[in-house]
């Protein structure tokens, strides 16, 4: 059993007293860190007792630990998964080898590049978070944010402990450049889009949960198949603590939905506004707008770097070993491509499509959240269903970001309708308006705001009053 020692400054899993030179760069990075959460962090609630659960173990049961913790006193640390014995590279050219234990000296950039990116979502999406505190429709849900967003910086570590221990010089600049963007900065932003839009409200903090963290997911499914074993095993441990972000995600939203029910339930034929709820149509279009931006963030369909990532055995598919051929040299994807105006089939050799085999994965598991959601208006007797937008709607990267698309079919439409209709498929300045005017926080125990019911049980089995945050 891989324990973890909190009797250090930095709490691990990899012997790091055992390598002095990282121990101190990574000792120097630490004040860093935590100047960039006091800053950047959750504002205003550093000095509050929060309900939060730390690891204690990589082990996938009994993994952690409750207690009320102090954000700034939060044990960050560095926890890597299981040691396999023997690891052999599960996909690509190297298919078959011995797992790389170093970095391996021609991928180095690639490797980097990929560390970097992925490094880069954690701090910015803590930083898109940082204000929602002050309108928390519940303590369980402001706790759940702060759960988020200490887990976040951890991955950050993670991250950061990859690129101190094996790049060097340019590794140790990389990790102070990540304390340094900043989420919607117009000269310093965030690496990736989506990372940079404003989640100002907590229905888009649940969209945000929901769909983008779930890229989160694949993404570390992706790289937890890495032929760099560090990687792979520090992402393996990274995907439990992401399983708890989707959580907040996919029950936050349905727990808006169900209350907006109850509204209707209890008042029929009244506008649910009146009563404080959201719409079930605005609640679609805050969908749509959160599924499609975090369906770019797998990049373009055909893409070199993904087939130089997964040939180079440093990024694979999720579930490789379900795959039959790792290599992927025979297979061809079936695209639909838009080009000049049109939806074409065309086959692309495999390896050039590894984004697109990804986001159908993640297509596939945004989905089975829709009908969760779907079980909610069933179980209420409503007739209304929810629906992932077509993952060609509203795209702003790849070829469909050429076109405008139906929401439901993936039509291509031409510029007049979109405008005609965009007011129903895409929140709306009214809605925002509207939505905003709901955030007035909630803090006494065991009460939540208008637009969001109670949660079915509490964390770690607490009562429906439990003071998951002492304010
Ligand atoms: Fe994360
Ligand atoms: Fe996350």
């Amino acid at each position: 059993m891989a324990g973890i020692d909190y009797s250090q400054k930095i709490p691990n899993n990899v012997d790091l007293a055992g390598d002095k030179r990282l121990q101190r760069a990574l000792e120097a990075w630490q004040p860093n860190y935590l100047e960039w959460w006091a800053q950047m962090g959750p504002s205003d609630f550093n000095m509050k007792d929060v309900y939060l659960r730390t690891a204690i173990d990589v082990g996938s049961d009994g993994w952690a630990h409750f207690g009320y913790v102090k954000m700034p006193d939060y044990r960050w640390g560095i926890f890597l998964g299981h040691a396999e014995a023997e690891r052999k590279i599960g996909f690509g050219d190297h298919f078959g080898e011995p797992a790389w234990q170093q970095v391996p000296g021609e991928y180095r950039n690639w490797l980097k590049r990929l560390i970097v990116t992925q490094a880069d979502t954690e701090p910015a999406s803590v930083e898109q978070q940082r204000l929602l505190g002050h309108t928390a429709p519940s303590l369980y849900d402001l706790r759940n944010l702060f759960q988020v967003n200490v887990e976040e910086g951890r991955h950050l570590w993670a991250m950061v402990y990859l690129l101190h221990s094996y790049f060097g010089k340019d590794g140790r600049e990389e990790a102070e450049e990540l304390l340094h963007r900043r989420s919607g900065n117009a000269d310093h932003p965030r690496i990736l889009g989506t990372f940079n839009e404003p989640c100002e409200d907590w229905l888009s903090f649940f969209c945000f949960t929901m769909f983008t963290d779930r890229d989160g997911k694949f993404q570390l499914l992706a790289l937890a198949e890495s032929g760099f074993d560090p990687l792979a095993r520090t992402c393996r441990f990274m995907l439990t603590e992401e399983a708890h972000h989707m959580f907040v995600g996919q029950t936050g939203v349905g727990r808006v939905i169900e209350r907006t029910l109850q509204v209707m339930k209890d008042n029929p034929g009244k506008d649910v506004r009146d009563y404080g709820a959201i719409p079930l149509e605005m609640i679609q279009r805050y969908i749509n707008f959160w599924a499609a931006s975090s369906t770019d963030l797998y990049g373009a369909e055909i893409s070199s770097n993904s087939a130089n990532f997964f040939r180079s055995g440093l990024k694979g598919r999720a579930y490789e070993d379900k795959q039959a051929d790792h290599k992927a040299l025979e297979g061809q994807y079936r695209l639909e491509n838009f080009v000049d105006g049109r939806v074409s089939v065309e086959q692309v050799p495999l390896r050039n499509a590894m984004n697109e085999v990804l986001r159908d994965e993640y297509v596939r598991d945004n989905q089975k959240g829709i009908e969760y959601w779907n079980r909610i208006c069933e179980r209420m007797g409503s007739q209304f269903r929810f629906r992932l937008p077509h993952r060609r709607f509203n795209r702003k990267i790849g070829c469909y970001a050429a076109g405008r698309f139906h929401p439901e079919s993936g039509d291509v439409l031409d510029e007049a309708t979109w405008n005609a209709h965009v007011a129903t498929w895409l929140p709306t300045d009214k809605d925002r308006t509207y939505v905003k005017s709901l955030m007035k926080p909630v803090y006494e125990k065991g009460k939540y705001a208008s637009w969001v019911a109670a949660p079915a049980k509490g964390i770690d089995d607490k009562a429906p009053d439990f003071e998951y945050v002492k304010l």
